[in-house]
């Protein structure tokens, strides 16, 4: 198991390029199910999430194959179970029922259990499988859906926390072969929706309103192959931007889309951060003191819960008080105390955490303990004095390309090592 080694104190400067992004790859990939043609997609990031879907999918019998940045799917013959051991390694698969109950009518998975943020509970996936006529069983760990045939309705998928991110997904996906239309009421928003629905319209399909909390599914016969390229990456885009402000530096972020960041970068404006659109990418750089601002985590496109931690980061070096607020997530607050290991003062109240900043931070060894805590180790590792250690550094390659290449090309003295 690999650590990272991080001496700080580093301004970070130059250009980074942005990779796809994973939470828009992994459903792209499960949609490919939908079809026995070929399909491609491309801008695809290296991460152990992508290639574990791709086992995912070969394991339902398609042929994967990776070729550089892109992958190329041919799911002519399919089975519709996922394996236990499979489905619990990683949550995202849970977006392959949609496609199979949608194609063979029938579709078996592992639930996926509870994971270190919340119970994440799939409830609403299944509410709206059953609203298009599947009967739903859970049995030995077992979600079953199956159906005669599936016919579109009209459901509300809103949840505790609202909309659902991979729930909108997978009855999107499973209402795209379905008889008539399907509107999803409450639906999510996020850009990584609008680009699963633009590769299901490019195979055929008919879905309009994706990217609005109302989207028509017009259910069609069958879908054909078709190839994509997927959005840039807006929560490691925006991991790069809090880098280069901790760090008093400057880096363009290219292949960044402002229009998928706007709650983010509004905050960075605000709390002192200066940020432009350059060319095909936006250019960071710290504006003189940094000040505390207060955030609160909602869906797309208020404040992306899978950047408060690496806002959090920030926030600890900004002189003052700031509250961050999860409303997304029940127990996202793990990086909490292996910030104040860092030296950052840090109080937990219920869903908010009262971040009294400004103190220098000090390096020392700390545990990731999931994939954005990770990233906000890493950022206040780039701050601290000295020497931080972001042991289990699997959970950062799940979720970010090469971190720590891209990190040295900025300046950063970062360095991959065997954990002891
Ligand atoms: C997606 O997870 C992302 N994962 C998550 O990113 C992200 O944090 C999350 O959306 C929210 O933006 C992928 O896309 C692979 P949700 P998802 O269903 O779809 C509750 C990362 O760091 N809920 O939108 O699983 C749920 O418990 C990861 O890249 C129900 O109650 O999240 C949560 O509190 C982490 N019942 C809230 O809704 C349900 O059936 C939002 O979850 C489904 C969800």
């Amino acid at each position: 198991m690999d650590s990272l080694l991080i001496k700080g104190g580093v301004p970070l400067h130059g250009e980074v390029a942005i990779s796809g992004a994973k939470n828009a790859v992994l459903p792209i990939m499960a949609a490919t199910l939908l079809t026995a043609e070929p399909c491609s997609i491309r801008g695809v990031p290296n991460l152990s999430d992508v290639r574990f879907m791709g086992q995912i999918l070969t394991w339902l019998g398609a042929q994967v194959r990776f070729d550089g940045d892109t992958i190329r799917v041919h799911a002519k013959k399919i089975k519709g179970a996922g394996d236990y051991d499979l489905i619990r390694k990683m949550r995202g698969s849970i977006c392959i029922m949609g496609p199979l109950l949608g194609r063979l009518k029938t579709a078996t998975v592992s639930l996926p259990g509870g994971c270190v943020i919340g119970a994440r509970p799939i409830n609403l996936h299944l509410k709206g499988f059953q609203a298009l006529g599947a009967k739903v069983v859970i049995e030995s760990g077992y979600a079953r859906a199956s159906a005669k045939r599936l016919v579109g309705s009209a459901m509300f998928l809103g949840g505790r926390a609202g909309s659902t991110v991979l729930g909108t997904a997978n009855v999107m996906m499973a209402a795209a072969l379905a008889e008539g239309v399907t509107l999803i009421e409450s639906a999510a928003c996020e850009p990584e929706v609008v680009d699963l629905a633009n590769f299901l319209n490019a195979m055929g399909a008919r879905i309009t309103g994706a990217g609005s909390p109302t989207v028509t599914i017009t259910g069609v016969k069958a879908l054909h192959g078709a190839d994509h390229e997927v959005i840039p990456d807006r929560i490691e885009a925006a991991t790069y931007a809090i880098a280069a402000a901790v760090t008093n530096g400057e880096v363009t972020l290219r292949g960044a889309r402002a229009e998928h960041m706007h709650a983010v970068l509004d905050k960075l404006t605000s709390s002192g951060v200066k940020v432009e659109r350059r060319g095909t990418g936006l250019t960071v750089r710290r504006n003189g003191r940094l000040k505390p601002v207060d955030i609160t985590t909602l869906p797309y496109s208020g404040f992306p819960t899978d950047a408060q931690a690496q806002m959090m980061a920030l926030m600890t070096l900004t002189p003052g008080i700031s509250i961050i607020t999860e409303r997304i997530f029940e127990s996202r607050f793990m990086h909490v105390s292996e910030l104040a290991r860092l030296g950052a003062d840090i109080e937990i109240e219920g869903p908010s955490a009262i971040v009294k900043g400004g103190k220098p931070l000090s390096g020392a060894p700390v545990m990731a303990s999931d994939l954005r805590a990770s990233a906000a180790l890493i950022i206040a590792g780039l701050a601290a004095r000295g020497t931080t250690r972001v042991n289990r550094v699997y959970h950062i390659d799940r979720g970010y390309e090469n971190i720590d290449g891209k990190l040295r090309r900025l300046g950063a003295r970062i360095e991959r090592v065997e954990e002891t």
